[in-house]
Order: structure tokens, then C-alpha cells, then sequence
């Protein structure tokens, strides 16, 4: 097992990353505070995973509450979030209750953001069981759901106390939601470490493979990337908006697309094309690099190539992006392989000639 720590001063929180964690009940009491929790989950992971987790939980000693949501993206919204409140509610589960997320960035955004609110705050311990969940969502605090008119737009920053990432869960993730979450995995090598990214070039196939030693570096080589910059800009006034890489297109393709048809890694790696394409566009990336991160994608299994929109529909939902200030969109573009900027100076024709449609 590989241990990280999200250094915050008292919210800091370890990051477990091993196999066979799911029982391992040594490493979550000491964050309980008090003998019940609610693990929130969906109807997609309960079958495989609730059992195994809840059960070792109760031979603990823990009384364990099980919420079960529906699955999918579409479903990260109020209706589903007022399900955990009344579950709660219903449950009297108080002030010293852990809500437990067990399950993809779905249920990590959901839960997390109900954790924030009910009662005022109660404990969080993130259980990710998708590589995106483990490689991104689980670390770093943001919580949230999405908004008819935009993505994850209601929210709140708020810190788990624990993060344990069980490898052996991703041997039933589906290859298209394990290529989703290489996306992510592929953003920390292009915004912060090209040795990174010429690594993950040469593993790919292992990867994909979920070879347990290659997986194990790849998750924990990203999350001491994600950890090392939410520790420094934990409310994303600066450094942190880096992550969002491709994000801002992304979040037009997921928002424009219909919420769910392109998954949130796939809308990414299209996202980071347009935004490769601009970066050359300003002059800064080359055209070897935008291919070289194409063949990247293609490796991992993402597309490549963004959806036809047409250019109005993108600036249309880019114009809701958070990251909009004073009316302007604030890009994530790339200097070169390994090191990205934000810049709200990006002329309009520029911007325009990337879009598909255009
Ligand atoms: P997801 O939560 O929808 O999970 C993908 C699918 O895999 C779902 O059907 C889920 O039920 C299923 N699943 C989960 N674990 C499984 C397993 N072990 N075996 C089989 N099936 C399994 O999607 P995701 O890609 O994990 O997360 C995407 C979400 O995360 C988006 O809403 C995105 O906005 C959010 N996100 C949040 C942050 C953050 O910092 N909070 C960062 C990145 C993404
Ligand atoms: N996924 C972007 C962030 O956590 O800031």
C-alpha cells in the first residue's frame, strides 16, 4: 500500500492507494467519530462492493446505514441529492455520522457536497471505485452537482477526512469508463510533468491491461501531482486552475452533448485537443506535440477529435464556464508538454478557427 497525504494543515487527510483495501476497517476507524456511518453508493456498485464494505464495517462494531442511488451522471442533481438528505433524515444519523462515498465521481461529487451541507457538515471518507474517481475526483474537496444550465455549478469545497483507493475495484470497471479515467491521468503529465507523459506513452498498453504495479504508479504519481497543487491553492485562485485543463471545452461538449452521452473523461480528452489546437494556434505548442497527445488519446482509447457543435453552441455553453471573470473566459492552454498557463487574452478569430463547425 502507498500512502500520500493532502497536507492542509488540520483538515490534512491521507490517501491509502493498495489492493484489498475495501476490508480493511483498521485503516477507516481511526477516522470515525463515532460508530456509524452512511455509505452512499449506487445501484451499479452495491451489488459488487456495498456487501463487502458494510459487512466489514459491522463485524467492527460500526452501524452502517446503505444508501442506494440511482446510476449516472443525469442523476447528479437536486432530486438525488435531497434522496440522501431524507435517507439521513429518516436514518437520525447525527452530527458525528461519516457519510461514506463509495463509488465513481458521481457519487463522490453527490455525497461529498451532501456532507457539506447536512446538519452543517458532518465527516466524509471517499471510497473511489473508478480510475477517474481514484486519479482525480476523490482528492481535493470539490463537491457538487450540475445545474440544467451548467455543469457541477452548485457546490461547495469541502475536504474528506480519508482517502482509500482499492485497485482491485477497477477489475470490473468497464473498459470505456478505465479509458475515461485515463484522460485525467494523461492531464497531470501535460499540465505539470512531461517525463510523465512520455512515461505513460511507453505504458499505456499495461495500463489498460491493469497490470497492478503500472496501475499503482500511474494513481499515485497523479494523486501526489493533484495533492501537491491542492495544497498549495486549495479554493483554486491560481495554480489549481490548472487541473481544468480541457474542462472548459470539455464541460460545452458534456453540456452540449446531452449529460451522459459523452462520459466527463472523453468530453476532457476532446477538450484538450481543442484546447492543443489553440495553444499551437497562439504559437506556443507545435504541431509534433498536438499529434503526439492525439496518439496519446487514441492509445488510451479516447477520442481524439471534438463533436460538431457548431461554434455558436460551444461559446454559447463555454460562456457558463466557472471560470468566466468579468464576462471573459479564462482558458487552460498549454505552453508546451508539461507546463500550462491560463490566459483570458485569446483572440476571438483564433478561438473561433479551432471550433468545430467553424
Ligand atoms: P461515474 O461516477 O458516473 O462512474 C462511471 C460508471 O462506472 C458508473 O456507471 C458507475 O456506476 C460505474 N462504476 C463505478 N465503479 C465501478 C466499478 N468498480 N466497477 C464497475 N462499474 C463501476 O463517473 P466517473 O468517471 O467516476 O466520474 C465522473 C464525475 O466526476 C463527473 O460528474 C465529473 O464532473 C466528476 N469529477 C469531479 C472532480 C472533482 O474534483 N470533484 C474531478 C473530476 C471529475
Ligand atoms: N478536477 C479539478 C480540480 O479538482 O480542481
Amino acid at each position: 500500500m502507498q500512502t500520500l497525504t493532502v497536507a492542509l494543515g488540520e483538515r490534512s487527510y491521507p490517501i491509502h492507494i493498495g489492493v484489498n483495501l475495501l476490508t480493511r476497517t483498521d485503516l477507516i476507524l481511526p477516522h470515525l467519530l463515532q460508530a456509524q456511518v452512511a455509505i452512499v453508493t449506487n445501484t451499479t456498485v452495491a451489488p459488487l462492493y456495498l456487501a463487502k464494505l458494510a459487512n466489514a464495517l459491522r463485524a467492527s462494531g460500526v452501524m452502517v446505514q446503505e444508501i442506494i442511488l440511482p446510476d449516472g451522471e443525469v442523476h447528479k442533481n437536486w432530486q438525488t441529492l435531497n434522496q440522501i438528505f431524507d435517507a439521513l433524515l429518516a436514518g437520525h444519523c447525527e452530527r458525528k455520522t461519516t457519510l461514506i462515498a463509495l463509488g465513481g465521481g458521481v457519487i463522490g461529487d453527490l455525497t461529498g457536497f451532501a456532507a457539506a451541507c447536512y446538519l452543517r457538515g458532518v465527516p466524509f471518507i471517499q471510497i473511489p471505485t473508478t480510475l477517474l474517481a481514484q486519479v482525480d475526483s476523490s482528492v481535493g474537496g470539490k463537491t457538487g452537482i450540475n445545474h440544467p444550465l451548467g455543469k457541477n455549478m452548485i457546490g461547495a469545497f469541502y475536504q474528506p477526512g480519508l482517502v482509500l483507493a482499492d485497485i482491485n475495484t477497477l477489475h470490473t470497471l468497464p473498459a470505456r469508463e478505465l479509458s475515461a479515467g485515463l484522460a485525467e491521468v494523461i492531464k497531470y503529465g501535460l499540465i505539470y510533468d512531461a517525463t510523465f507523459f512520455d512515461w505513460l506513452a511507453t505504458n499505456m498498453s499495461a495500463l489498460r491491461a491493469l497490470d497492478t504495479a503500472t496501475l499503482t504508479y500511474a494513481i499515485e504519481h497523479s494523486c501526489a501531482i493533484k495533492a501537491a497543487i491542492v495544497a498549495q491553492d486549495e479554493r483554486e485562485s491560481g495554480l489549481r486552475a490548472l487541473l481544468n485543463l480541457g474542462h472548459t471545452f470539455g464541460h460545452a461538449i458534456e453540456s452540449g452533448m446531452g449529460y451522459g452521452n459523452w462520459l466527463h473523461g472523453e468530453a476532457v480528452a476532446a477538450g484538450t485537443v481543442l484546447a492543443a489546437d489553440l495553444s499551437c494556434r497562439m504559437g506556443w505548442l507545435t504541431q509534433n506535440d498536438v499529434d503526439r497527445l492525439r496518439a496519446l488519446y487514441r492509445a488510451a482509447g479516447l477520442p481524439d477529435s471534438a463533436p460538431n457543435l457548431g461554434v455558436d453552441a460551444y461559446l454559447k455553453w463555454m460562456g457558463l464556464d466557472k471560470k468566466v471573470e468579468n464576462g471573459r473566459i479564462r482558458f487552460v492552454l498549454l505552453r508546451r508538454i508539461g507546463e500550462a498557463v491560463t490566459t483570458a487574452d485569446v483572440p476571438a478569430e483564433l478561438l473561433s478557427a479551432c471550433l468545430p463547425g467553424a
